[in-house]
């Protein structure tokens, strides 16, 4: 099987970058991304590089090098499905909000629409790629919906899952650590593993059975997730022991067994797999009946809630325990730098615990919009949107968000917080000058010697 075109539903923050990058390697190879979400696609189509939809490095380089040749954005899904002979698969599958598995399982709801409009536009037999992440034997029910059309058309599905972190999607599609496929049928798992060897050397492109590769995914997000847990449960015994997390975490890290990456002590992971991805593994391994299974992964979730919540508790203990009417300036509200995603960011619940005190917040991120803030704010239902509109601001410029400030606490670890004149904040403060530190990001810019009250995660 050789593939000529391919069709991609969902121009997210993974459809976008993987198919682009496609793509850029693939030039004999028409790659269409196809959404639902017109202004999405009109962003995507938008002649100048800053206002494409998704903020990634490199990004908007590979997107001008192939859109128009070889790469297109388009709202015709049905028309695009028609045509390809593979379609990729990467919509987004929240958290369930309602019903059976709510707050616990994936919402499949747009996956299942997605098959039953292929299977409705398909008239010529596809391959199709589960790039979503998925809970173990989507496949199944993907197999189940696309067989049972009666149009006389065949389907080989495969799992493909996408590893790229967001903020390096560009550089992690371009030189990945493997690029994982799990199928049955042996051509069209050659034929997508083609596809790949394009850039990818041969032996980093693995291939597996398709539960193998729907759970490794998975499990590789629950394991770096775990790590996250495991360094900052380590923090908080840093904080009362007078043992430094970055001294441990160096010491540790040199061990190969261990590794020295991933662990880094922070106000709490955010993003939207790593919650999602354990949520999920834990409601399969529930409904298998496995609840010690359950339980361990659990805890690592657990953990991070507790690391968010410790952090604001702390701001305003320290505080002379009240924040009421008293300005905070939040550097940073994406989950982590580099990316415009705020998508579980550890920002939005430290703010609704320091709202919840009635403290005023003002927000300043590099690439996040006041709407995304208030959206995310607002999504909480914790107050009102009104309530929020009063008590929260965004502006555009650090020094107007840290000036007359009771204190400033840094959520996202943007490279640009360190190059800050820290001596011309510190004089448009409020005194003591108190400086959260949820990132370690500060420790080198010797804000103790300048007098702020500084106080790091973990030390
Ligand atoms: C351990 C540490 O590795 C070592 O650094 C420390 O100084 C002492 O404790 P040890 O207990 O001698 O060393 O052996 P280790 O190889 O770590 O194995 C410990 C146990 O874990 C064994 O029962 C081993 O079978 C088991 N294990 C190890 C697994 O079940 N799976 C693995 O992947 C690795
Ligand atoms: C993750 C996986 O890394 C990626 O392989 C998968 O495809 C999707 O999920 P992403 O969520 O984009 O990627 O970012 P990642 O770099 O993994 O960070 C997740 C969260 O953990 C962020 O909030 C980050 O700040 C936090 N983190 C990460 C830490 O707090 N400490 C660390 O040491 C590493
Ligand atoms: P991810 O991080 O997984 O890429 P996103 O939410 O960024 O998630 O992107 C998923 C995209 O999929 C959204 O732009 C959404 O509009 C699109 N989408 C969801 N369902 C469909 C569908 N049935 N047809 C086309 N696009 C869809």
């Amino acid at each position: 099987m050789k593939i000529s075109k391919i069709c991609c539903i969902g121009a997210g923050y993974v459809g976008g970058p993987t198919m682009s990058v496609i793509a850029q390697k693939c030039p004999h190879i028409t790659v269409t991304i196809v959404d639902i979400n017109e202004k999405r696609i009109a962003a995507w189509n938008d002649p100048d590089p800053a206002r494409l939809p998704v903020y990634e490095p490199g990004l908007a380089e590979v997107v001008t090098e192939a859109r128009g040749r070889n790469l297109f954005f388009s709202t015709d899904v049905d028309g695009a499905i028609a045509e390809a002979d593979m379609v990729f698969i990467s919509v987004n599958t929240p958290t369930k909000t309602y019903g059976k598995g709510k707050g616990m399982a994936a919402d499949l709801k747009y996956i299942e629409l997605c098959a039953r409009q292929i299977a409705a536009a398909a008239n010529s037999d596809k391959i199709i790629v589960e790039k979503s992440t998925l809970p173990v034997r989507t496949a199944e029910a993907l197999k189940s919906i696309l067989h049972n059309t009666g149009n006389g058309v065949s389907f080989h599905i495969l799992s493909n899952p996408e590893f790229l972190a967001e903020g390096t999607a560009i550089q992690d599609l371009h030189d990945p650590d493997r690029v994982l496929i799990g199928g049955e049928n042996p051509e069209a798992v050659q034929a997508l593993v083609d596809v790949y060897a394009s850039w990818v050397p041969r032996e980093r492109i693995l291939t597996t059975n398709l539960w193998s590769s729907e759970l490794s995914k998975l499990t590789a997000n629950a394991f770096l997730a775990q790590r996250v847990s495991s360094i900052n449960a380590i923090s908080e015994l840093c904080e009362r022991t007078g043992a430094n997390v970055d001294e441990v975490a160096r010491a540790i890290g040199t061990d190969s067994r261990i590794g020295g990456k991933f662990l880094r002590a922070s106000v709490g992971f955010g993003g939207s797999c790593f919650q999602k991805d354990i949520l999920n593994l834990v409601y399969i391994a529930r409904s298998y009946g496995l609840h010690e299974v359950a339980h361990y992964w659990e805890q690592v979730i657990a953990m991070n809630d507790h690391q968010k919540r410790r952090f604001a508790d702390n701001i305003v203990q320290t505080m002379y325990n009240t924040v009421s009417g008293k300005k905070i300036a939040f550097l940073g509200w994406a989950f982590k730098k580099d990316t415009n995603d705020t998508r579980e960011s550890a920002a939005i619940y430290v703010a609704d615990a320091l709202l919840s005190e009635e403290a005023r917040i003002v927000v300043y991120d590099p690439k996040v919009s006041a709407g995304q803030v208030y959206a995310d704010l607002d999504y909480l239902g914790t107050r009102s949107p009104e309530e929020n509109r009063r008590l929260v601001a965004v502006v555009n410029d650090p020094y107007e968000a840290t000036g007359s400030a009771h204190a400033v606490a840094v959520l996202t670890e943007w490279d640009e917080f360190k190059a800050y004149d820290w001596p011309r904040i510190k004089e448009g403060m409020m005194k003591p000058a108190f400086l959260f530190d949820g990132r370690k990001l500060l420790a080198a810019n010797r804000l103790p010697d300048l007098g702020f009250q500084y106080y790091a995660i973990g030390e």
